[in-house]
Parts: structure tokens; C-alpha cells; sequence
């Protein structure tokens, strides 16, 4: 049972939001526009707010049901090893060629499903690393590496929970690992700065 929930978790993470709503809804690979990312922050750069904010939920979505896969089909196994499995398929999809996203939503949604709690923290660090730096991909690190030191603490005060911990920081690896070529667009300056409010 708990081998059908890790090919679930993966089968449900593969699941391309991103290419769905790009080509059911505009006829567009996103992937071949701007930074070529399967993920929100693409498909709010290449077909505007409204795929952008629909791509992004699914995709948080994606993560948070693969976590409560275990709780809904009554399975011992913890739910963030599933939550993984879905974080995997989001990063390289069976139903897209194995070209995906970068980890941040599904990753959020994994956090979403086992501790909403940590979740809304992280969604206003996120927020904030956003308003200061204006880069996407930079608050996306910054707040994986805030995740790792949320878990630490819950585990230092509610009780022993290093699987979390072991999580996060995998999580945070694939975040590092899928944003590459941000790294080296950032410290090149080339890139692109989101406008958050219209001037
Ligand atoms: O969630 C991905 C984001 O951090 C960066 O996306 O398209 O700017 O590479 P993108």
C-alpha cells in the first residue's frame, strides 16, 4: 500500500498544471516563453494574473493532497515521504516530458497539508523577502531556507519531529538545485525584477 501511495503522491505531482491551463486556455507551452519554467511565476510573466494565479494553486494543491493521501486512505506511512513524491512529479513530470517546475509550490503545499501553521508564516516571509528583493526566485530560496529554521524550532518546542527537518532541508535542496540558473541570472543582474504595484 505504501509503494501505490509513492507512485500516487508522483502521479499527482506530475500533473502539469502549468501546461494545462497554458495550452487548454491560450494555446501556449509556457515553456517556451520567459524563463521556460513550468510553474506560476512563468505563467503569471507569459499569460498574466489570472493562469498565473490558477497554475499556482493547483500547483500548491498537487502537494497538499499528496500529503493527506496517507490520513484519506488510512496508510502508516508519514506524509511528508508522499508530499516528496509529489514534489518529484511536479520537478519532472511523467505527463510532460519530465520538463517541470522548480519545487516551490508543491513544496508549499506539502507544508500546507501537515502544518498550516508554518505554512502562513512562510507565506509572509515569502512576502517580505518579495516586497524587498522584487525577485521571485531569490524569496523562493530564502523562504526554503526559512523553512528548514521554522521546522527546527517546532521541533525544539512542540515536541521531536526530525523527519520535518530532514524534509525541509531536501526541499530546500530541490529549490537550490531547480533554481541554477537564477542564482547565476542574480548575480549577473539580468534577472528580471517582478513590479508589484502599478506605477
Ligand atoms: O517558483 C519558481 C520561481 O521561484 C522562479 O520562477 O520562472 O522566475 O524561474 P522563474
Amino acid at each position: 500500500m505504501i509503494f501505490l501511495l509513492i507512485i500516487l503522491g508522483y502521479l499527482l505531482g506530475s500533473i502539469p498544471s502549468g501546461l494545462i491551463v497554458g495550452k487548454l486556455g491560450y494555446g501556449t507551452d509556457i515553456r517556451d516563453h520567459g524563463s521556460g519554467n513550468l510553474g506560476g511565476t512563468n505563467t503569471f510573466r507569459t499569460l498574466g494574473k489570472k493562469a498565473g494565479f490558477i497554475v499556482t494553486i493547483a500547483d500548491i494543491l498537487k502537494g497538499t493532497i499528496a500529503t493527506l493521501l496517507p490520513w484519506l486512505l488510512q496508510v502508516d506511512v508519514n506524509p511528508l515521504f508522499i508530499g516528496t513524491c509529489a514534489v518529484i512529479g511536479h520537478m519532472y513530470p511523467l505527463f510532460a516530458g519530465f520538463r517541470g517546475g522548480k519545487a516551490v509550490a508543491t513544496s508549499a503545499g506539502v507544508i500546507l497539508g501537515y502544518t498550516p501553521i508554518i505554512f502562513i508564516i512562510l507565506f509572509f516571509v515569502f512576502m517580505g523577502c518579495l516586497l524587498t528583493t522584487k525577485y521571485v526566485s531569490l524569496s523562493s530560496m530564502l523562504t526554503s531556507v526559512a523553512a528548514i529554521i521554522a521546522s527546527v524550532i517546532k521541533h525544539l518546542t512542540q515536541g521531536s519531529d526530525i523527519p520535518l527537518i530532514i524534509i525541509m532541508s531536501l526541499l530546500a535542496a530541490f529549490v537550490f538545485y531547480r533554481h541554477r540558473a537564477n542564482i547565476g541570472r542574480i548575480l549577473k543582474k539580468t534577472e528580471p525584477k517582478v513590479k508589484l504595484f502599478k506605477s
